[in-house]
């Protein structure tokens, strides 16, 4: 019976692989709504009908890796490349302080420019500026050497998707330059250096099965992040995925109320792609258990550079109408943006 799976899962936070794909396999809207019942019920037990806020930062669109969905990828001859200064890095978190951000997520390519001594005067600087903020960072594969040394100059939070927890559909989605194993050594040291980790993966990737998600979400209950982000494959027309078809919203939905069951006190974002191919997406995403948006700092004249996937929203609003527009979003789903750090309530048990 599914219902009791969905209730097992509730009260031991594990299910098998076999039991994930059946669940997968077997949703229908019943059970979706089943989920998503005891998924809100548990966050509210978290972390009420609060919403926390992450100002994304997309200071670089280089990148060296060539991953075959990826729009900023090295071969994409099309994308129109930019860096942000530090100046200007700091003239956004200016911005978001002032419209109530308490965490700042600088994201970007793999950008060999950023090295070890300017990102630590960047992290450095917006500690020193903004002492009450987190900085979160999502750049990418680094040693654990640069890992420490970032944690230890202030940032304390760390996005590395795993893409996909199987070898083999990893290799499908990048070049053979980048291997899972390496992927998940990366997730291990971030989490032993004691940052907040987020893993995740996209839905409806190419070549994705059930028996992949189900790896993703055993992953997960191995990894025990802090945070989880996940949102839907959607094509880019410069990729050699762009004929593939978009990922779908009802699955990462499904998915993101199994994972509030899974991880109950997890930092769950309703994504800017769910947003994409579905204009209720994010308010849909906090009723399947999300308790974290991302609304967008970056520069205006940049914003339709970092282009991952095709028709992204919010390209052309600033980041205060983004704001405000998350705020009535929220509020009309009955939930409020509110103005905190919004660290995680799971302790990091590695630190
Ligand atoms: N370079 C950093 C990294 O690899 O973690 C951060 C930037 S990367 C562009 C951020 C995330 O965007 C990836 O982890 C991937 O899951 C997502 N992404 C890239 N292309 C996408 C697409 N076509 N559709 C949906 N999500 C995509
Ligand atoms: Fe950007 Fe709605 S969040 S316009």
């Amino acid at each position: 019976n599914l219902k009791q799976l969905i209730d097992t899962l509730e009260r031991d936070q594990k299910l098998s692989s076999e039991e994930y794909a059946l669940l997968i396999e077997s949703r229908s809207a019943e059970l979706s709504e089943y989920l998503f019942e005891k998924a809100r019920r548990i966050r509210e037990q978290h972390y009420g009908t609060d919403v926390y806020l992450r100002g994304l930062i997309e200071f670089t669109n280089y990148c060296k890796n060539d991953c075959y969905y990826c729009g900023i990828r090295r071969s994409n001859k099309n994308a129109a490349r930019y860096r942000l200064t530090k100046e200007q890095i700091l003239f956004c978190c200016e911005e978001g302080y002032r419209l109530g951000f308490r965490t700042f997520v600088l994201q970007g390519g793999e950008d060999g420019h950023f090295s070890d001594t300017v990102l630590i005067e960047i992290i450095r600087a917006i500690k020193s500026r903004f002492p009450d903020c987190a900085i979160t960072l999502s750049i990418g594969e680094r040693t654990a050497e640069s890992y420490r040394a970032y944690y230890e100059a202030g940032a304390e939070r760390y996005l590395l998707r795993h893409e996909t927890a199987d070898p083999d559909h990893y290799s499908k989605l990048h070049p053979e330059s980048m291997t899972l194993a390496s992927r998940k050594q990366c997730l291990w040291e971030l989490k032993q250096i004691g940052y907040q980790v987020g893993c995740g993966f996209m839905v409806g990737s190419p070549g994705q099965t059930t028996a992949h998600l189900a790896s993703d979400l055993i992953f997960l209950q191995e990894l025990q992040p802090q945070m989880v982000g996940i949102g839907p494959f959607i094509p880019h027309h410069d990729t050699p995925f762009a004929k593939e078809p978009s990922g779908t919203a009802e699955l990462t939905l499904f998915l993101l109320g199994l994972i509030r069951l899974m991880l109950p006190a997890v930092l769950l974002p309703a994504t800017t792609a769910l947003g994409t191919i579905d204009p209720m997406g994010r308010e849909k995403g906090i009723l399947a258990g999300g308790n974290v948006v991302m609304p967008n700092l970056s520069p205006r004249d940049v914003r339709d550079k970092y282009l991952l996937y095709d028709n992204k929203i919010c390209t052309g609003d600033e980041a205060a109408e983004c704001r405000h527009c998350i705020e009535g979003r929220m509020n009309r789903v009955g939930y409020q943006v509110v103005v905190a750090r919004g660290d995680s309530k799971l302790i990091n048990q590695e630190s």
